[in-house]
């Protein structure tokens, strides 16, 4: 995820914005950047690569005289790969402005041609340099600055923090936000802004927070706080209390929680620019996913590891169910070592959240070679799978910290609904209900007080069990991968041994292990209708023989409220949205589990976060 510092006051801007950047390197960012004024005019430095990079060109190009305002910038490209060119800040067409951006702005495409047509001349790829050229755009057309300003955020959609500085106008930075944090730090004699608390710890504890829809006007003296249409905002400042450590978590204890938490908000950014409620459309066209590019495809090929290989078996139902071309999912470590039948009608998609699994490459490669088109749905900007592919669908989840994958599995999970419907639209000329596209869209607020409301019901149930030995997971259908899921998280930060199974392979095996002390956790939907009805009568199978039943059920299953030892009950939904609202939960539990028995969550044990090796 993008961060921000800027700086207004009497002190040396560089250091102030180099440590601010320092503090936000725990987010992720492939390049990094800052701009100055300097003798009267605004200098740019920026680099792909890290803050140490940055702070080598800095030197090496030894700015004579660095005064403030000014703006530092880490990238984690959504638009447009790592490159000196992308990475931020971005000036207009006259060098008279400069801007750093947090966020997506979903009509940057209408925005750029129409002010390409207008002579407006772009030096990269990024979705954030039509927010400048924008902005001059109205001052050219007679405006100041910050009504240009107001101006532009009105004509923008999407999610932004943004900082912007002008070479006329140093007494003030302009600041907005809508959808991404920005946070302002209270000085004397000086103000900052950022996008994360530990940007602003070195210097301040006094802050402010933006609200979506609202701009901030910092000088050194004052700051003032207005909404879109110029109504002056009251806020009440803000003492911050946490050390370094939680403020990089943003107040929670593991980067895991973090990350389970912002789900709500990785869906939010993932469904950007995607779906149109008012057409009742599912768009991936722009992304070159284009009706001529699928027209022959009569086999999907689904190749993946560890937890994206889940979503690629949750993506199966989906397709298979809703389009009727069938689907092969594979471990990507099988895949490569096995003689798969591909031809140039098949479709092969990887799905990584880092982009640089070995094997999923190596499977990438050989579908390649075997004549596949090939899709890829990838976390990382510019990662190698993303490179290779012909067209790549990115989950906008922002960087995964956290060892174990969470945000990234949700939002693949989103990618393949989306995915799943725009080919209904394209080849069935169905589109979508438009009740199925509300709940889509208010998938992050269901979510958000889903999980707050959840995670307290699992913590308690986590108490009663965190000393097990086992733990098996059974599910059918879309929740079979859910189950796997639930399993894997268990396993690796808890360090518990847990299966996942599907429900009715249950009596082929795994009920032998059956017993008093050996919890089973069942997921069932009664949206799933017979397949409930199925694994209700798993479950009774599990109790007849005195095993614990620990029940993530649909919330109206009075069956099993009667039959388990510990209900948690599901919300009602679209049989889609069913793998999203079950995993939440697992999530949850294996998280607790882990903290009870004291593991390092964020980092288990002999895992890697991005498996580049065989
Ligand atoms: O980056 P990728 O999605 O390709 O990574 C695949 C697996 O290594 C990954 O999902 C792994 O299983 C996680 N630790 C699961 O939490």
């Amino acid at each position: 995820m993008c961060g921000i510092i800027g700086y207004i006051g009497e002190r040396q801007v560089l250091p102030v914005l180099l440590e601010g950047l320092r503090r936000l390197e725990y987010r992720g960012y492939d390049s990094a950047g800052v701009v100055f004024l300097e003798d009267g005019k605004i200098n740019i430095i920026k680099v792909k690569g890290r803050v140490f990079d940055l702070e080598e060109k800095i030197f090496s190009e030894l700015p004579k005289n660095p005064k403030s305002p000014g703006l530092g910038h880490t990238r984690w490209a959504t638009h447009g790969e790592p490159s000196d060119e992308n990475a931020h800040p971005h000036f207009d067409c006259k060098e008279m402005l400069a801007v750093v951006h947090n966020g997506i702005i979903e009509n940057y495409y209408e925005l750029k041609k129409e002010l390409q047509e207008r002579g407006h001349k772009f030096n990269s790829a990024t979705d954030t340099e039509v927010i400048v050229h924008l902005v001059e755009d109205f001052i050219n057309q007679g405006l100041d600055l910050k009504i240009a300003f107001f101006s532009a955020l009105k004509r923008l959609k999407g999610a932004y923090a943004i900082g912007l500085i002008s070479k006329e106008n140093p007494e003030f930075i302009m600041v907005a936000r809508n959808l991404s944090p920005v946070v302002i730090g209270l000085g004397e004699g000086e103000n900052f802004l950022a996008s994360d608390i530990p940007a602003l710890l070195p210097f301040t504890k006094k802050v402010l927070f933006l609200n979506d829809g609202e701009v901030a006007i910092l000088s050194k003296d004052k700051v003032e706080i207005f909404d879109l249409e110029g109504n002056r905002v009251k806020r009440d400042p803000v003492i911050i209390t946490w050390d370094l450590a939680s403020a990089e978590k943003g107040g929670f204890p593991h980067f895991l929680l973090k990350e389970i938490y912002e789900q709500p908000e990785a869906i939010k950014h993932t469904l950007l620019g995607r779906v149109d409620l008012d057409k009742r459309d599912i768009d991936f066209s722009k992304e070159g996913l284009e009706k001529e590019f699928l027209e022959d495809v009569e086999k999907i090929f689904i190749v993946a590891c560890g937890t994206s290989y889940h979503a690629g078996l949750v993506a199966k139902y989906l397709i298979e169910n809703n389009l009727k071309i069938p689907v092969e999912v594979d471990l990507a470590s099988e895949f490569r070592y096995r003689s798969p039948l591909i031809n140039s009608k098949t479709l092969f998609i990887a799905v990584s959240q880092s982009g640089e699994t070995a094997d999923t490459l190596a499977g990438l490669r050989l579908a390649k070679k075997m004549g596949a088109k090939i899709l890829s749905i990838c976390n990382v900007l510019g990662s190698t799978i993303a490179r290779e592919s012909e067209v790549v669908l990115y989950t906008q989840a922002g960087p995964e910290i956290s060892v174990a994958s969470t945000k990234a599995f949700v939002t693949q999970v989103l990618i393949f609904i989306l995915f799943t419907l725009y080919l209904k639209k394209l080849f069935y000329k169905e589109n979508e209900k438009r009740e199925k596209l509300e709940a889509l869209i208010k998938l992050p607020s269901v979510l958000e007080k889903f999980t707050k409301e959840v995670h307290s019901e699992v913590k308690k149930i986590a108490k009663k069990w965190y000393n097990v030995g086992n733990c098996l997971y059974l599910g059918r259908n879309i929740l079979y991968p859910i189950a796997l899921e639930g399993a894997l998280k268990l396993k690796e930060i808890s360090y518990i041994h847990a299966e996942g199974y599907a429900a009715g392979e249950m009596k082929h095996g795994p009920i032998a292990l059956i017993e008093e002390d050996f919890p089973t956790v069942i997921l069932a939907a009664k949206e799933t209708g017979i397949i409930y009805e199925k694994t209700l009568s798993n479950a009774e199978e599990v109790k007849s023989r005195r095993g614990p039943i620990i029940a993530f059920v649909s919330e109206n299953s009075e069956e099993f409220k009667k039959l388990s030892d510990d209900f948690v009950g599901i919300p009602l939904t679209f049989y889609e949205f069913l793998p999203i609202f079950y995993v939440i939960p697992l999530q949850l539990f294996a998280y607790e589990m882990a903290v009870l028995r004291g593991c390092d969550v964020d980092k288990p044990r002999n895992l890697a976060k991005s498996v580049t090796v065989e």
